[in-house]
């Protein structure tokens, strides 16, 4: 029903020069999230159309539209010169349709679906020509407009413009309103350039309601939920706000989270139940951690998937790659570019995978490298172990059947196959394919000297003797002293 009446213009041209990157905030994420995308998920989840109103950077946050597949769902407009909020809206009018309006800022993405909701029902209860929504704000913060009333009359003061004292005046304004379209194309084109800034300020349209004595309704919301974000600090209060909502949620759901305040997670994140997740750990978008898992602390996940009853202990980093059930991951271990892991896979200390598929029961649980490797089940890799995935311009691929057990401390010389069943000997340099169940061995062959260490020994101290007897010598290096500074 509100979805019929109703359409959404976002602001979102704005120069955004508080946060002094020269980049537009509106691409800045916010759990895993880009600040833009928030408003149009809410209201494409609404059902209510989307205006998008783009000016600084626009390349930036269409970018970042397409790569989410948002584009489709908002008419983009543009403003060519960043003129303030007034302009901004004007410049969408010919995209007006829906009975109301709904006019909202870009930067403010804790905004929920209740507030629309109330706001609506409000502003047909009392009839209104334009409502909008306020709260209550520490009077000190000083970039939001202050609503101004008396019985009469209502405003909207900006915070360059204003003079008062801001502790009488702590109503502030959130940036989201509903207009009757015939009133806002009748209007619109009144708003004078501010007296201060010289920007056409949206607000003043508030006045100008007000002095023709239009009815003008208000709903109130808690300020967590209308904050906007014009700054780094900004960014960081709402993003720790929005993480508190997500861990919450997760606690609610069966998480356990040691020291949750220090752990970071991203919206498009899923745990399951009786998980455990450890101090300091990152959990970035698509990540999804099965039951009864462990994450331990200071391990970074960025979309990984776990199966359930793994335990990633600490210092891990998984990218893109995704690990089966009942496997242990670390400490230390470092696992990227797609790589799959089956169940009960044990991945020890300082061991890289990268683009690998690992069988179920392998085991390589000690400094590894393993890249661009198939391997079967319960295959054993020897402490030490790497492949040589890279010959200075290629890269070549590593299979290593079942059962195979490779020796401590080899190096695998890719393109390489060692057979099913197969072993390698420990130290060995393999060049050359080992068949199934073969023994392949590529190491010089031992020899002992019988008495050897004695005879030098012996020698060793009589070295040490002359140098003792030798007299004190500067630190000039001559020829003559060259076999002391050798020995000493
Ligand atoms: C605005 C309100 C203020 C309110 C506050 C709530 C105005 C004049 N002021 O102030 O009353 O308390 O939000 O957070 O509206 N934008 C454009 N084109 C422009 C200028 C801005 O599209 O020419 C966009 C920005 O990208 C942003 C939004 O409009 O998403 C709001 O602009 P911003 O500069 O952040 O306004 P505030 O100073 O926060
Ligand atoms: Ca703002």
């Amino acid at each position: 029903m509100i979805a019929k009446k109703i359409q959404a213009i976002i602001l979102a041209a704005g120069k955004s020069t508080r946060f002094n990157t020269g980049r537009t905030k509106l691409i800045e994420k916010i759990c895993g999230q880009e600040m833009v995308l928030y408003p149009i998920k809410l209201f494409k989840s609404m059902h209510i159309p989307i205006t998008l109103v783009l000016g600084y950077q626009k390349e930036l946050v269409e970018q970042v539209l397409i790569q989410n597949c948002e584009h489709e769902h908002c008419h983009i407009v543009y403003q060519e010169a960043q003129r303030g909020t007034a302009d901004a809206v004007l410049c969408s009018k010919p995209t007006w349709h829906a009975d109301y309006i709904l006019v909202i800022n870009g930067d403010m993405p804790l905004v929920t679906q209740e507030i629309i909701e109330k706001l609506y029902a409000t502003h047909h209860e009392k009839k209104a020509v334009i409502s909008f929504v306020t709260s209550h704000a520490d009077p000190l913060l000083g970039s939001y407009g202050r609503v101004i009333q008396d019985k009469e009359n209502i405003k909207i003061v900006e915070a360059k413009e204003f003079k008062g004292d801001p502790t009488e005046h702590c109503c502030i304004n959130a940036g989201i309103y509903l207009i009757n379209r015939d009133f806002l194309q009748a209007h619109i084109n009144r708003i004078q350039p501010s007296e201060v800034a010289q920007e056409f300020y949206f607000t003043d349209l508030i006045k100008i309601a007000s002095d023709a004595r239009h009815t003008i309704a208000t709903i109130t919301a808690p300020f967590d939920q209308i904050r906007g974000i014009n700054t780094f600090k900004e960014l960081w209060v709402s993003e720790q706000i929005k993480k508190s909502e997500l861990i919450s949620m997760w606690m609610d759901r069966g998480v356990r989270f040691s020291i949750a305040h220090n752990v970071h997670i991203d919206l498009d994140v899923s745990i399951g139940a009786g998980s455990y997740i450890g101090c300091g750990s990152i959990l970035l978008k698509g990540t999804k951690v099965g039951n009864n898992c462990k994450i331990e602390e200071f391990s970074s996940l960025d979309n990984a998937i776990v199966g359930d009853s793994t335990t990633i202990l600490s210092h891990c980093i998984i990218k893109d790659s995704a690990i089966g059930t009942q496997a242990t991951i670390g400490p230390f271990a470092h696992i990227r570019n797609q790589s799959m892991l089956g169940d009960k896979v044990i991945v020890g200390n300082f061991v890289e995978i990268k683009q690998s598929i690992i069988g179920p029961d392998s085991r390589m649980k000690h400094l590894a490298y393993i890249g661009d490797t198939v391997m079967g089940s319960n295959v054993n890799i020897g402490a030490g172990t790497i492949t040589c995935n890279h010959d200075g311009a290629n890269k070549h691929k590593t299979t290593i059947k079942d059962n195979a057990y490779i020796g401590s401390n080899n190096t695998l010389v890719a393109p390489l196959m060692v057979g099913k069943g197969a072993f390698t000997a420990a130290g060995s340099v393999i060049t050359d394919n080992v068949p199934d169940n073969a023994l392949g061995i590529g190491r010089a062959r031992q020899i002992n000297k019988e008495g050897y260490a004695e005879k030098l020994r012996k020698r060793r101290t009589a070295q040490q003797k002359n140098a003792d007897e030798t007299p004190f010598i500067p630190a000039v290096k001559t020829d003559k002293d060259s076999s002391i500074t050798e020995n000493s």
